[in-house]
């Protein structure tokens, strides 16, 4: 959580912070701010609580003539939502300026001691605590100030640092220089023409360039407009890698859609093509991934799949579990992320760990993963974004090319997801006992999946008026059997992140074992009806919820739903059990959307959530 830019170079500083938090504002939105260097010499800092807007109308960055700048968007953890705890923070003797993301588990210990010593505080943040240590460090130096002299002050204090940090740092005796550090919390340097940049992901950089160095933990940089250098924890120097971004700046745009998270939506149909793309073996009947790291030797001796992921990627594992069992008949177990790191989880020998994660950045995922390649086993991430922590610590991949996803609730990655994990169970099953015209028929699906969400999409008018006569109940339920349970879970968390209505997902048969004494007339269901062998099961569960007064809407691509049974019906197009729950999430992504706007929610950044959690 929280998002920090840093900027060194010809142009304005405080244009180019401002436009980058708002790019990572995503990362957390309860307060903001910036410091720059003023013409003068000085460093001015300004901070507000709330949104990036708050921060840009109060200062003027055109009268900044200011090359050099650090900035914050925070997600509050130590202390509450002020605009004393808002970063960037500054050392009582005014020498040291840091944003911070992260945090610093003993920040307390080095409090005591830093207040021993005589240094005041003014904030209640862990994140002061790490400026005043700096500062401390600095100031027990002898001699000038130097750019050597503050990275041996960082060093010395990270060195006394728990916990994680991904810093953007400014020195008031050191104009025209940047110090960055991370550990636990990303930070990648973006390599301008007589300017660089420090930023927590490459979207606040994509504007200025495209050449960007993912710095990895324990290493300090030290930028000024024309060079950097990277340094490991033993003062060594690293030879660093320059990778290419490869989508465009505009891909974060709006256009023209009223929030991202409608945008990211009706972006699904090419969503789920750019996760099949290239990916389809037509001759073999089967599906192929470039990154997997692993023979077919090894693929066939799998005898366990192990998921593992946080919220809406926990989801897609789940219903990865309900295929990959289906098609591919090998073992699957599916762990929250923060569960696994902790646990003891007994493991075959021939596990495959399969981590899920859009951000690539997610802490609890990202630990989880090298809890299991510290054991030895091979994990492959499905990840999308490319330069990801995640992607370049596991031992393989598949990356889901949905391109930025900003809305913090999560929808496109989702079905590209589910997109990809259909695929896996193919490609798994073809290498065990699914037949080739299975296979085929399975890659047919694939070929007409964007056309089929295209047309899903088409009911968004009726599913907008559902949603108005819905908004204003306080309770949900979500029911789906089998692999649509997952998507129920799904749908009932949309629900609940951006429009704050209690809800829950529930295997439908599961009803009657205790969620039942909640459906009255003030809690309806929403109820997923596949035509298949569940159908009659479903619909009795219809007639139960009915019995006792409950509302239902049913989604459902069968025609023998009688549309007596439900208060409303949305009928979406049939398609092969493998990509069912993709159209199936569409509705429910829908339903979720109309419903938060016609209670003035705000869609894209509801109160609370952050989009990459990067706090345990
Ligand atoms: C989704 O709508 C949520 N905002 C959240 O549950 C998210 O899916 C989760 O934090 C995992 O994120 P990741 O995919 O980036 O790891």
């Amino acid at each position: 959580m929280c998002g920090i830019v840093g900027y060194v170079g010809h142009d304005n500083a405080g244009p180019i912070l401002i436009n980058g938090l708002k790019r990572l504002e995503y990362r957390g939105y309860d307060s903001a701010g910036i410091a720059v260097w003023q013409t003068d010499d000085d460093i001015r800092v300004t901070r507000e609580i709330g949104k990036v807007k708050n921060l840009a109308a109060n200062v003027s960055p055109e009268e900044e003539d200011a090359g050099t700048g650090i900035s914050h968007t925070r997600w509050a953890t130590h202390g509450g939502v002020t605009e004393l705890n808002a970063h960037p923070h500054r050392s009582w003797d005014k020498q040291i300026y840091l944003a911070h993301n992260g945090v610093i588990e003993n920040y307390e210990t080095l409090k005591s001691m830093l207040l021993s010593e005589g240094v005041t505080f003014y904030s209640e943040t862990d994140s002061e605590v790490l400026a005043n240590l700096i500062a401390f460090n600095l100031a027990s130096q002898r001699g000038k100030v130097t750019t050597k002299s503050v990275q041996k002050a960082i060093r010395a204090s990270l060195n006394l640092v728990e916990g994680t940090y991904g810093l953007a740092i400014m020195c008031a005796s050191v104009p025209g220089t940047l110090f960055g550090a991370r550990k636990g919390s990303p930070l990648i340097l973006g390599v301008g023409k007589h300017e660089m940049m420090l930023a927590s992901d490459a979207s606040a950089i994509r504007a200025r360039t495209s050449e960007v160095v993912y710095l990895d933990d324990n290493q300090l940089v030290t930028l000024t407009d024309e060079r950097f250098t990277i340094t490991t924890s033993d003062d060594s120097e690293v030879k660093p890698e320059i990778s290419t971004l490869h989508w465009r700046d505009d891909e974060a745009d709006l256009a023209g859609y009223e929030h991202y998270m409608l945008k990211e939506i009706y972006e699904q149909p090419s969503a789920v093509e750019n996760a099949f793309r290239g990916r389809l073996d037509i001759e073999e009947g089967t599906s192929k991934f470039g990154g997997l790291n692993l023979t077919r030797q090894q693929i066939r001796q799998i005898d366990r799949i192990l998921i593992v992921a946080c919220g809406t990627a926990w989801h897609s594992g789940l219903v990865g579990e309900y295929l990959i069992e289906k098609y591919a008949r090998i073992p699957v177990e599916v762990e929250y992320a923060s569960e696994f790191r902790y646990r003891n989880t007994p493991m075959e020998k021939n596990t495959l760990v399969i981590v899920i994660s859009q951000s690539g950045e997610t802490i609890d995922t990202l630990e989880a993963q090298r809890e299991a390649r510290r054991k030895g086993y091979h994990v492959i991430g499905i990840i999308n974004n490319v330069g990801s922590t995640i992607a370049r610590e596991n031992d393989g991949g598949i990356f889901q090319h949905s391109g930025p996803e900003i809305g913090v609730a999560s929808t496109k990655a989702f079905t590209s997801q589910l997109t990809i994990l259909s695929m896996l169970a193919l490609y798994l099953g073809r290498t065990r006992d699914l037949s080739y015209t299975d296979g085929c028929e399975m890659l047919d699906a694939f070929k007409s999946l964007p056309g089929l969400v295209s047309q899903t999409l088409e009911l968004a008018p009726a599913i907008e008026k559902i949603a108005k006569k819905f908004a204003h109940y306080d309770d949900f339920l979500f029911l789906g059997r089998l692999e649509l349970f997952p998507v129920a879970l799904e749908g009932a968390l949309k629900l609940k992140e951006i429009s704050y209505i209690h809800a829950e997902g529930y295997p439908s048969a599961e009803m009657k074992h205790g969620p039942i004494a909640l459906i009255s007339e003030k809690c309806p269901s929403l109820v997923l009806a596949p035509d298949d062998e569940t159908l009659r099961k479903n619909l009795s569960s219809i007639q139960e919820v009915r019995a006792r007064k409950g509302k239902v809407i049913v989604v459902t691509d069968s025609n023998e739903v009688p549309a007596s049974l439900a208060d409303e019906l949305v009928i979406i197009p049939k398609a092969h059990p493998c990509i069912r729950p993709i159209l199936m999430t569409i509705p429910l992504q829908l339903i979720s959307y109309y419903i938060a706007v016609e209670l003035g929610r705000d869609v894209d950044k509801p109160r609370n959530l952050a989009k990459s959690v990067t706090v345990e």
